[in-house]
């Protein structure tokens, strides 16, 4: 077995000491082209200012394909065909009719899910069984679930008649594109909006290939719009006059830059942000099941997740057993590449990300706090990789129990009493998701009650359903997205 360097601890036992075959998933199902286009009223054209920019394979570094950079005046062709479409086609369909385009859109992605995990996992860096097992399964998943609700919005709000709003802005991230992509196309459509979506500069491809999807299902020109190009392009997207809701998930700075701006206009904004959530696990939870959710709900996804669980409260009397468990399943886990079948972390998405990433563990580890770092396999020698890592027994004043790292790094505490648990969960600037661990069903209700954050979990971590609302408290965000809540930020009511 490759040695692991930096280790600050050695616990591999014997049970990790053998190889895996490689076993990469195979790419040649997936057609990339050089240059996309923007896809503005129904058809694929040039960018206006005709420039350019990369995205690239963060797992070696290689340039995968040139995306357009959109400006003004293309956000103005797209949020234009969307009043064209919004005034005149889309709107005299019937809500059983816009659900059909729906259940197409969903059916065409099953049909074509490898190829949206495999460019998804090219071009994310995310492990292939996570674009596989979740990413792809989800966003199939969500389109099902708002096709259905298209013919029954008057369900929504009893005996009340509710309107679409007209032309969303839609921003998205890099960490899920797809299921972003889900969550604020499916709601949108469903309850009769036309669209100018946004993807993530680094991460657009299958946003592109969802966009070929919709064309595919027959959808009506104009009613979707896909623009790609960075922060400019988004401003460009948010500053339109006539558009009338903005949905950005991101950061917490950019998403309180787009408050600022909307704020004297007509928009209706929704907002998804950061997270620095807690799980906190009493000494009667089952340990085992706690350890591997604290494992997956922030290294599985090399911690790209605003829901992360990125802090870890434990009861002091078990913490002593629940490190040294921790540790014993860090040091199995696989970091390497993301196409291949067995491995847990893949590449961060940029080298940005990464830099952010080691400056705030190298902060963390100046600052003196207790470090560990292991995996079963060495990092590769390309690409944008870092082994997991925790901080035990920081204090709740330090950067890196409050700062969102958007890595696989794991801050940990200990507590004495739920009161305890639940002041240190709040102690944050967010409040976006916790998860909560004990065998006492009445203890569960009880700290879920005094938790301030939007989802909370218990005995489980990191479980989503297209009916369920997903958003958060204070600088986590504005609004909910998923379930019936999904669709009350895409409808006025009458
Ligand atoms: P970001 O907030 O800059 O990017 C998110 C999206 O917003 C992208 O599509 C981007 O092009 C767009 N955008 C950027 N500036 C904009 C502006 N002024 N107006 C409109 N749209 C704009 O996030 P970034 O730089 O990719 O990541 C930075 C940090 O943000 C991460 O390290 C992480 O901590 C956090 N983050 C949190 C996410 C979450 O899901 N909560 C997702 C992505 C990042
Ligand atoms: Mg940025």
């Amino acid at each position: 077995m490759a040695k692991v360097k930096n280790s600050a601890e050695s616990v591999n036992g014997d049970r990790f000491k053998f190889e895996y075959a490689p076993a990469p998933e195979a790419i040649d199902m997936v057609k990339i082209k050089k240059e996309n286009k923007l896809f503005i009223n129904g058809k694929w054209v040039s960018g206006k200012s005709e420039k350019f920019f990369e995205t690239i394979n963060p797992a070696n570094g290689e340039k995968l394909a040139e995306l357009t950079e959109a400006d003004a005046q293309d956000v103005d062709r797209a949020v234009k065909a969307a009043r064209k479409a919004f005034n005149g086609e889309w709107s005299k369909i019937s809500g059983k009719e816009r659900g059909r385009y729906l259940f197409r859109i969903a059916r065409i992605i099953q049909e074509r899910s490898r190829e949206l995990a495999v460019l998804e996992t090219m071009d994310n860096g995310k492990p292939i069984k996570e674009s596989r097992d979740f990413d792809v399964p989800q966003l199939a998943a969500n389109f099902f679930y708002f096709a259905g609700w298209a013919d029954k919005l008057e369900y929504l709000f009893n005996g009340k008649s509710v309107q679409p709003l007209g032309i969303a802005g839609q921003i998205i991230p890099w960490n899920f594109p797809l299921l972003m992509a889900a969550w604020k196309l499916a709601p949108a459509l469903a309850a009769g909006n036309c669209v100018v979506l946004k993807p993530a500069e680094t991460t657009s491809l299958t946003a592109l290939l969802l966009t070929e999807i919709i064309e595919e299902s027959g959808l009506p020109a104009g009613v979707v719009n896909v623009i790609t190009g960075a922060g400019k392009t988004g401003a460009a997207l948010v500053n339109h006059p006539d558009v009338d809701k903005i949905a950005f998930t991101g950061s917490t700075e950019v998403g309180k830059t787009i408050a600022r701006s909307t704020v004297k206009s007509k928009k209706i904004l929704t907002l998804e942000l950061g997270g620095k959530s807690a799980h906190i696990v009493y000494e009667d939870a089952a340990i085992e099941q706690a350890v591997e959710a604290v494992v997956g709900g922030i290294y599985f996804n090399q911690g790209h997740v605003c829901c992360a669980g990125s802090r870890l409260l434990v009861e002091e009397s078990i913490a002593p057993v629940f490190v040294h468990k921790l540790k014993h399943r860090m040091a199995s886990l696989r970091v390497g590449d993301p196409l291949d079948k067995n491995t847990d972390i893949g590449a961060i998405n940029s080298r940005s990300e990464l830099d952010k990433i080691k400056k705030l563990v190298a902060a963390a580890r100046n600052e003196g706090y207790e470090y560990f770092e292991t995996a079963a396999t060495a990092l590769p020698e390309k690409g944008y990789f870092i082994n997991p890592c925790f901080f035990n027994n920081v204090a709740s004043s330090a950067n890196i129990c409050r700062r969102e790292v958007f890595g696989p790094v794991l801050a940990i505490q200990t507590f004495r009493t739920p009161a305890e648990a639940i002041k240190k969960a709040n102690d944050t600037a967010y409040g976006l998701a916790a998860g909560i661990w004990s065998e006492k069903g009445s203890k569960i209700h009880k700290t879920a009650a005094g938790l301030k954050a939007g989802v909370i979990w218990a005995n489980t971590y990191n479980k989503f359903d297209p009916a369920s609302p997903f958003g958060g408290y204070n600088e986590s965000g504005w609004g909910r997205e998923g379930g019936r809540h999904g669709l009350l930020s895409y409808v006025e009511v009458k």
